[in-house]
């Protein structure tokens, strides 16, 4: 075989061709999918990798990769596919939410984890994140975000075929177990970094590494600084003197997709995870895939190839697995990835970030903005909306939005990060922060949510906060993503700075251990655990309760008044109005603001009658679900 040809169906016959000399005939499900595929396929690497001599045979191997893929996928697994190709929009129902843990911080291992499902099935969940599992280096591994074998779990954590059967019961109990697919990078310690290093024919060309300091210091002209308090730039030199990209630690190196042996590879690696019951793959850091001289290798046309082309091998072999994008970056370029035929799910950055500065300055403008203006997605794709996740908050909005409301952008990050770090007189945040770049002033922050709304200050009004963030997130649309833990309000962990593996990292003061006691506490109503939880269970089950809750659609309201965030989500004959004050005074919504709907509607959190003519008061850091309906 040579290289790829200008027609598709000429590429395709002779693949068929070498797929039943080496597999024999294949199956016909496989067959359907392959002509419904192939062509997109073939398209997106003959943009990728047309120039190659060696095209055609790496596309020839990806597709028989898939057929055995196919082949070995277990019946339970194909039955899973079967269901979800008749119910295709599942993840757009309002009854989804979603958790997210590390296995060993909140289960002690895969067997703690299964032994908590009917905690997670009385919370509601059907929907799993499970922080990443497999092998990686001893010591500090990015919490396993440097991937030392895909297919070799932790054995701290258990085995892989503990996963399988974890998937197996969370299945059974109605909840999808998520992982991350950590392709950007592996760890300096996989077999094919080993072999990369050592010049192993084959694996010369997986990573980016360079004789000298000639390219990296070009690179580095247009390429931002992720991790600077571990190395400057995003190169890192090795023990013989030649330098590797590592965008994020040290021991993560970039993987070099221009090369089809990469992909090929990678495309092995997720199809096997997906064998093992995995219902959703978190794209980790997708933006950095593809890295090109002279522009940030950040969001370049050719990651979103890549994950066209990885989508369409899945759609052959395992058509029910999903994706989700990790793109913390630009609300432009987030917005890029989400396509039925690239990431079906993206998390919410811009949301999660502007929530908090909706709570900092008391202001709900920047917010209200971003759901009227960027919320909208492509049909059947949907947010994940979390309020933290385990890594820093970072200020993703547009400048261009905030100048619009005579928000100058650069100062207002630094505002909020003072904030948010406790160094702005009064603040009732208790967070830290994270990879201050003296050269550029940034900064990023970390903190649970409950410490980063009050809590851990004592500030009265922490609790409250923690639930207004909540019913944002539960309440706007798609996958609202909880970090457990939160629900029983825990607070920051400052263990992490007796650590040498961990102190360097500000991430860790807001991933806990499981906390126990505060789950003991979580009925008593005295306590900020009783009073977060029984408060976020009500929401769970109000919004489990609404199908207008189900999907994307949200349409703007004026709520005439500077600290009420308003949103509607329009049902087949109701709507259920959100209201949120993120002021520190009581808020009154008018009757003539509400005269546009009839007057009886109904609070659905505490499921009372109420009566739209004498308005509506919002507490302090309030809100209200109204199911009204529109006259
Ligand atoms: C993602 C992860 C983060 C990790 C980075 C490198 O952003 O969420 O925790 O440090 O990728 O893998
Ligand atoms: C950067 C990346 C983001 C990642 C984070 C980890 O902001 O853009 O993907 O989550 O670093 O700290």
């Amino acid at each position: 075989m040579s290289g790829l040809s200008t027609d598709w169906a000429h590429d395709a016959a002779a693949i068929r061709r070498h797929l039943r000399e080496n597999a024999g005939e294949p199956d016909a499900t496989f067959e359907r999918r392959f002509d419904e595929h192939f062509p997109t396929l073939h398209g997106l690497f003959a943009q990728l990798y047309g120039e190659r001599d060696d095209g055609l045979e790496q596309l020839a191997s990806v597709v028989a990769e898939a057929a055995a893929s196919w082949t070995a996928r277990p019946l339970e697994l194909k039955a899973r596919d079967e269901q979800r190709e008749q119910d295709p929009q599942w993840y757009l129902s309002n009854r989804m939410l979603g958790g997210v843990c590390y296995v060993d911080r909140f289960g002690g291992s895969i067997r703690g984890i299964r032994d908590s499902i009917p905690y997670f099935e009385a919370l509601g969940l059907t929907y799993l994140h499970l922080m990443p599992l497999f092998e990686s280096p001893d010591g500090n591994s990015d919490g396993g975000y440097a991937v030392s074998s895909y297919r070799r779990v932790n054995p701290a954590l258990g085995t892989m075929d503990e996963l399988r059967d974890l998937a197996a019961d969370l299945r059974l109990a109605g909840i999808s177990l998520v992982v991350d697919f950590i392709f950007n990078h592996t760890s300096n310690e996989h077999e094919w970094a080993r072999k990369a290093v050592a010049g192993a024919p084959g694996y010369e060309d997986f990573y980016l590494i360079f004789p000298d300091r000639t390219m990296p210091d070009a690179y580095e002209q247009t390429v931002r600084e992720i991790f600077p308090d571990d190395h400057p730039g995003s190169f890192v030199q090795l023990p013989d003197g030649r330098w590797i990209w590592a965008t994020f630690y040290s021991f993560q190196w970039d993987l070099n997709y221009a090369n089809p042996s990469v992909f090929r590879a990678m495309a092995g690696e997720m199809l096997f995870l997906a064998n093992q019951g995995v219902e959703v793959l978190r794209m980790d850091a997708v933006a950095f895939i593809w890295k090109r001289l002279g522009t940030p290798s950040e969001s370049l046309p050719e990651a979103h190839l890549l994950m066209r082309a990885f989508n369409a091998v899945l759609r052959m072999a395992a058509p029910s697995l999903l994706f989700k994008s990790e793109a913390i970056v630009h609300p432009d370029e987030v917005i890029e990835y989400i396509s039925l035929e690239e990431c079906q799910l993206s998390y919410n950055p811009l949301q999660m970030a502007l929530t908090w500065e909706a709570l900092a300055t008391r202001d709900p403008r920047m917010l209200q903005q971003a759901l009227e203006r960027r919320h909208a997605l492509p049909p059947g794709t949907a947010w994940v909306n979390y309020v933290r996740s385990h890594d820093d908050i970072g200020w993703t909005f547009a400048d261009e939005d905030a100048a619009e409301l005579g928000i100058d952008g650069h100062p207002h990050r630094r505002f909020l990060n003072d904030f948010y770090v406790g160094r702005f007189p009064g603040t009732f945040a208790r967070g830290v922060p994270f990879q201050e770049n003296p050269k550029t002033g940034d900064a990023r922050v970390t903190g649970t949510t409950a410490s980063l709304a009050g809590v851990e200050a004592g500030d009265p009004a922490g609790v409250d906060r923690v639930l207004l963030a909540h019913a944002i997130a539960l309440s706007t649309g798609g996958i609202p993503l909880l970090y457990l833990g939160d629900e029983v309000a825990q607070l920051n962990d400052y263990s992490y700075r007796d650590d040498p593996d961990t102190a360097q990292d500000s991430r860790w003061v807001h991933r806990p251990a499981r906390p126990a006691a505060r789950y003991d506490e979580r009925a008593d109503a005295g306590t900020d655990a009783g009073r977060v939880f029984t408060g976020l269970s009500s929401l769970i089950l109000a919004r489990q309760a609404a199908p207008e809750f189900a999907g994307n659609d949200l349409v703007g309201f004026d709520p005439r008044h500077p600290c009420v965030l308003a949103f509607q989500r329009p049902g087949e004959t109701t709507t259920v109005l959100v209201l949120a004050n993120v002021g520190d005074d009581l808020a009154l919504v008018d009757p003539l603001t509400l005269s546009g709907f009839a007057d009886e509607a109904t609070d659905i959190v505490i499921d009372a009658e109420i009566d739209l003519t004498r308005g509506i008061a919002l507490p302090a850091h309030g809100f209200a679900w109204l199911r009204v309906t529109p006259r």
